[in-house]
C-alpha cells in the first residue's frame, strides 16, 4: 500500500465511541427487551431503555462529527496495488450505505419510542420533541423498522470487522489508520 496522510486524531475517537456504543446497544438490547413490562411493582426496564434510547441518540451528533470531520481533514486515498479500481469505490458505497444504516437505526429508534407514549429526555436534561402521541400501530411499525436496520447494521458491521481482520493479517497499514493517534 502506497502509505498517505490517514484520519484526524478527533475522527478516530468518533469511531471508537460510535464502535463502543454500538455494541453496547447490540449486546444490551436483548437483554433489555427480556425484562418484566413496567407495572406498579416493576420498574426495571424504564432505566435501561432510558439509557438505550440516550445512547442511540448520542451516536447520531458522534456520526455527525465524525462525518464533519472526515471532509474537514479528508484522509489520503489509499492505493494499494493490488487491488482493481473497482474495489475503491465498492469500499467508498460501503462506508456510505454503514453511515445511512447507522442514521436508519437511530431515526426508527427514535420514532418508535415517540409513538409508544413514554417521553425521550435526553441524558435526563433535554427533553426531547415527543412529536407522536400514544399509537399502537406507528409503535410497532417504527419497532419493526428498528429491528431490520439494526439486522442490517449487524451485516455490515460483521463485514466490516472481517476486512478489518483480513487487512490485519496482510499487515498492509489499513488497520492502522484508525488505531493511529
Ligand atoms: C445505532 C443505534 C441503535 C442500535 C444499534 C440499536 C439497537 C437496538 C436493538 C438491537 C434492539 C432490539 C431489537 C428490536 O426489537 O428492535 C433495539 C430496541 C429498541 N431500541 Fe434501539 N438501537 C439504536 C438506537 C436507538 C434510538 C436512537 C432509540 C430511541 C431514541 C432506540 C430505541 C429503542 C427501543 C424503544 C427499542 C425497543 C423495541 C422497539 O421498540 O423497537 N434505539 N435497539
Ligand atoms: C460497530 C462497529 C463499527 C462501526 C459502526 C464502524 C464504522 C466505521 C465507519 C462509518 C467508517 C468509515 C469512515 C469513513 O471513511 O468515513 C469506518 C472506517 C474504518 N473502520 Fe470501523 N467501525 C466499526 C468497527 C471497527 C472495528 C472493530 C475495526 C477494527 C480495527 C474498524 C476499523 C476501521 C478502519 C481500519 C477504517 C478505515 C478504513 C479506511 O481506511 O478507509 N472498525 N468504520
Amino acid at each position: 500500500m502506497t502509505q498517505t496522510r490517514g484520519f484526524s486524531r478527533r475522527a478516530i475517537i468518533m469511531h471508537w465511541l460510535i464502535t463502543i456504543s454500538i455494541f453496547f446497544l447490540f449486546i444490551s438490547s436483548w437483554w433489555m427487551l427480556s425484562l418484566p413490562f413496567p407495572s406498579e411493582d416493576f420498574k426495571y426496564r424504564v432505566l435501561p431503555f432510558q439509557v438505550h434510547k440516550n445512547i442511540g441518540i448520542t451516536i447520531l451528533f458522534f456520526l455527525a462529527i465524525l462525518l464533519y470531520l472526515r471532509f474537514k481533514f479528508p484522509p489520503g486515498t489509499v492505493v494499494i496495488s493490488h487491488a482493481h479500481p473497482w474495489m475503491s469505490r465498492l469500499v467508498i458505497f460501503y462506508h456510505f450505505l454503514l453511515y445511512v444504516i447507522i442514521l436508519s437505526c437511530c431515526v426508527s429508534g427514535y420514532m418508535s419510542s415517540s409513538y409508544s407514549g413514554w417521553n425521550t429526555t435526553l441524558w435526563w436534561i433535554i427533553e426531547l420533541p415527543n412529536w407522536g402521541y400514544e399509537d399502537e400501530e406507528l409503535n410497532i411499525f417504527y419497532s419493526e423498522i428498528h429491528l431490520w436496520t439494526c439486522w442490517a447494521l449487524l451485516v455490515l458491521v460483521a463485514i466490516h470487522v472481517s476486512g478489518a481482520i483480513y487487512h490485519a493479517f496482510r499487515n498492509d497499514g489499513i488497520v492502522q489508520r484508525m488505531l493511529r493517534l
